[in-house]
């Protein structure tokens, strides 16, 4: 009898109960009746607490196309549950105990950055663990693409239609802010993909006087409005020259935090025009997953069934040149994958005369 642990930690995303389904359907399509499988609550917390339950077959039915994860999440359990135990340590004993009082076989968890650092952690201390890269970031060292991040990508794309129509109407420059974390993919894309005429990115600090020229040229051509997507982790080229300490500082001392209300005050300062800003936050997460995130995780949770089947434990399965492959759960952890500037998509943007600001 297996007996196999599934878990989702960190920020939630579209595609994850997708995720789930692939893992249980298959586990229990590979091992029949020789399959016990218990879903974790609220992510590692749940694994620290003790809190988890044996889940049915029919608790992988009808999810598909849900939002959210069934099993609740929770952020990293160094952060969240300090008052239970102030040593990294302990939590990693406690989790190692419920791992073992549970008498898993292998745990399942479904999670970005952070959570595969743990997962590799955990592997380290000898738990069999395969990961799942999940995150509307994209920013998963290892792997071409992460699930959450074409859904995503699909909303805030939706958004800046919508901001188009408004935008032309009334002749404004809007700022959208996109998530994305300290990563510009999902802005890139969708600045891409919804025509934006400036997209500002983390990788490419800024320059709000090329920002300013760009919106100046465009009105010189007669274009009365202008859309600029803003990654929410966006940086100016004076705070890329700070150091750390005063960088963090800097940000710490902000009145306001969001980095799109923050450039239209720049502007304003320099161009004459009505400027509104949007940001659509959380809603890039929310809802049922794209078509392409089904598929992506029907691809990697049947994956991770068989590995589980062959044995092969601390990988995080991921997709590198169309072809689902294991990645070292070691050479994914502790590492950030950034848009390069160099990259084609960038180059592509500017082929277009599409403005980064640098
Ligand atoms: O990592 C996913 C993400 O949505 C980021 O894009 C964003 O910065 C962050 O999570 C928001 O976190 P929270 O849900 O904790 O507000």
């Amino acid at each position: 009898m297996r007996r196999i642990g599934i878990l989702t930690s960190g920020g939630d995303c579209q595609g994850l109960n997708s995720a789930i389904r692939a893992v249980g359907k298959a586990l229990y399509e590979r091992f029949q009746n020789d399959v016990e499988i218990y879903g974790i609550q609220d992510g590692y917390y749940g694994l620290i607490e003790g809190e988890y339950k044996k889940m049915e077959p029919r608790d992988f039915s009808g999810i598909l196309t849900i939002g959210g994860t069934i099993l609740g999440t929770s952020r990293q359990p160094f952060k969240r549950m300090r008052d239970v135990d102030e040593n990294n340590v302990d939590k990693v004993q406690k989790m190692k105990d419920t791992y073992m009082k549970m008498g898993l076989n292998c745990l399942v968890v479904l999670g970005g950055n952070g959570t595969h650092k743990t997962a590799n952690l955990l592997s380290e201390e000898g738990l069999n663990i395969i990961g799942l890269p999940k995150t509307i970031d994209n920013d998963i060292w290892g792997t071409d693409m992460t699930f959450g991040f074409y859904s995503a990508l699909n909303v805030i794309t939706d958004v800046i239609d919508r901001i188009h129509t408004t935008a032309t109407s009334h002749g404004r420059v809007f700022i959208v802010e996109v998530m994305g974390h300290k990563v510009g993919w999902l802005t890139l894309y969708a600045g891409l993909a919804g025509g934006a005429d400036v997209i500002l990115l983390p990788e490419i600090p800024y320059d709000i006087d090329s920002v300013v020229a760009e919106l100046n040229k465009r009105e010189k051509s007669g274009k009365k409005f202008s859309i600029i997507a803003v990654a929410e982790g966006a940086i100016s080229k004076e705070e890329a020259a700070l150091k750390k300490k005063e960088f963090k500082q800097r940000r710490a001392e902000m009145v306001q935090p969001s980095i799109a209300y923050r450039v239209a005050d720049e502007i304003k300062e320099k161009f004459n025009h009505e400027i509104r800003v949007c940001v659509p936050g959380h809603f890039q997460r929310g809802g049922s997953p794209c078509p392409y995130d089904r598929v992506f995780t029907t691809r990697i949770g049947t994956s991770a069934a068989q590995l589980i089947s062959e044995n092969k434990y601390g990988y995080m399965v991921a997709l590198q040149n169309n072809e689902i492959v294991p990645v070292p759960l070691s050479e994914v952890a502790g590492k950030l994958k950034c848009v390069s500037p160099g990259s084609n998509e960038v180059v592509t943007g500017r082929e277009l005369g599409i403005c980064f600001g640098d």
